[in-house]
C-alpha cells in the first residue's frame, strides 16, 4: 500500500485550505490555535512527514533530531528566521516560504505606517479621543512632509522595491537604498532608487524604512549609534522583524526627540513590546499585521499548502529556501 503522508498544521488557518490539504495528505490541525514550541511542538511533530508553520515555530537541530520522519517545513511567511537553515539542509529537510504573494500588501502597510508616523496620526487621535481638542493652533500636531522628501530603504528586496515605487511614483520622493548587493540598473531605474552606504542612508533619510531579513548580522542593525546619525526630523519604520532595531535605544531616542517619530509593526520578543515604547507618544504601534488582508493571508496559506502538496505529489516544492543534497525519505 502506498504511504499517505501525514502533516501537522501548527496553527489555526483558513478551513478551505485545510480541506484542500486533506485531499492529498492526512492532516492534524490545531483548531484551538494553541501555540506550540519546543517539546510541545516536538511531541506533536513526531511521526509527521511535514508541517505547515506560521513563522513562530522554531525549527532547529534538536527538533529535527527528535522528528526523524519530518521531510518538509512550509512556512506561511516570507521571512524564515524561525528556520535553522543549515541544520535543515544537513538533515535533508526542505524549507519553504511564501514570497511574492504578500509584497504589495506589505508595501502598502509600510507606507501607511510611514504616513501615520510622519503626520502624527496615532498621537493626534489619542489626543482627540482623550477629549483634549478644544481649539485650533498653528502648530497643532505639525509633522513632517512625506511628498518630495527623501525616502531611505534598508533592505531592497521585493517589498523594499514596492515601497520605493510608491515613494518615487506616488509621492515624488527621492529614493535612496542600502542593500548587501546593488539592484540591476533596470530595477534601480524602475524604482528611481540610488544605492548609498549605510551611513549615508542614515544621514540623508527623511523617512527610513527597514525591510531587511533578520539574521545574526542584522541584529540591532539600528541601535543608539545608528539613531545618532539620523536627522532630528526623521521618521523610522520597521516592518521587517523585531530584533533588527534595538527597541530600548529607539524609545530613548524618540523620548529625547533625537528622531521625530517611528512606526513599528514588529518588536523584539513580540508579542511582548518594550515597556518604554508604550509610554512614548511619537510612535505608531501595530501588532505585526503588515501582510494582514484577508486576500493576502489566504494567498499565503494557499502557497504554503501548495508547497506541501507539490512536494508530496511531485517530489518538488514550489518556493524552497534550501536545496538539501540528499532529502530525507519516508521509511
Ligand atoms: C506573517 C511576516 O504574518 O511573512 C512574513 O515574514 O512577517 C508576516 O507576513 C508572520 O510571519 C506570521 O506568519
Amino acid at each position: 500500500m502506498v504511504h499517505r503522508p501525514s502533516i501537522l498544521v501548527a496553527r489555526a488557518i483558513f478551513p478551505e485550505v485545510l480541506e484542500r490539504l486533506r485531499e492529498h495528505v492526512d492532516v492534524t490541525d490545531n483548531p484551538a490555535d494553541e501555540e506550540w514550541s519546543g517539546d510541545a511542538l516536538i511531541q506533536r511533530l513526531r511521526g509527521q512527514d511535514g508541517v505547515l508553520t506560521t513563522g513562530a515555530q522554531r525549527i532547529d537541530e534538536a527538533l529535527l533530531r527528535a522528528c526523524p520522519r519530518l521531510r518538509i517545513v512550509a512556512n506561511m511567511a516570507v521571512g524564515f528566521n524561525n528556520f535553522d537553515v543549515p541544520a535543515m539542509t544537513a538533515a535533508g529537510v526542505v524549507g519553504t516560504n511564501t514570497p511574492d504573494v504578500l509584497t504589495e500588501t506589505t508595501a502598502d502597510f509600510g507606507f501607511a505606517l510611514l504616513l501615520a508616523a510622519a503626520r502624527r496620526m496615532a498621537e493626534s487621535e489619542h489626543f482627540l479621543r482623550a477629549g483634549r481638542w478644544d481649539r485650533w493652533a498653528y502648530d497643532l500636531f505639525a509633522g513632517q512632509d512625506v511628498h518630495g522628501s527623501t525616502l531611505a530603504i534598508l533592505g531592497m528586496g521585493r517589498i523594499g522595491q514596492g515601497i520605493a515605487r510608491r515613494g518615487a511614483h506616488g509621492f515624488g520622493m527621492r529614493v535612496i537604498y542600502h542593500n548587501r548587493s546593488r539592484l540591476d540598473p533596470a530595477t534601480e531605474a524602475d524604482c528611481r532608487a540610488t544605492w548609498v552606504s549605510k551611513d549615508d542612508l542614515l544621514r540623508q533619510a527623511d523617512h527610513l524604512v527597514l525591510v531587511l531579513p533578520y539574521t545574526p548580522q542584522s541584529h540591532h542593525a539600528i541601535g543608539a549609534a545608528e539613531l545618532a546619525l539620523m536627522k532630528p526630523t526623521a521618521t523610522l519604520v520597521n516592518i521587517a522583524r523585531g530584533g533588527i532595531v534595538d527597541d530600548g535605544a529607539l524609545a530613548q531616542a524618540l523620548r529625547e526627540r533625537r528622531i521625530a517619530a517611528a512606526g513599528l509593526d514588529v518588536f523584539e520578543g513580540e508579542p511582548k513590546v518594550h515597556p518604554d515604547l508604550l509610554t512614548v507618544p511619537n510612535v505608531v504601534l501595530t501588532p505585526h499585521i503588515a501582510s494582514a488582508t484577508r486576500a493576502t493571508r489566504l494567498a499565503m496559506a494557499n502557497l504554503a499548502a501548495d508547497n506541501l502538496i507539490a512536494f508530496f505529489t511531485r517530489g518538488q516544492a514550489l518556493t524552497p529556501v534550501n536545496h538539501p543534497d540528499r532529502q530525507r525519505t519516508t521509511t
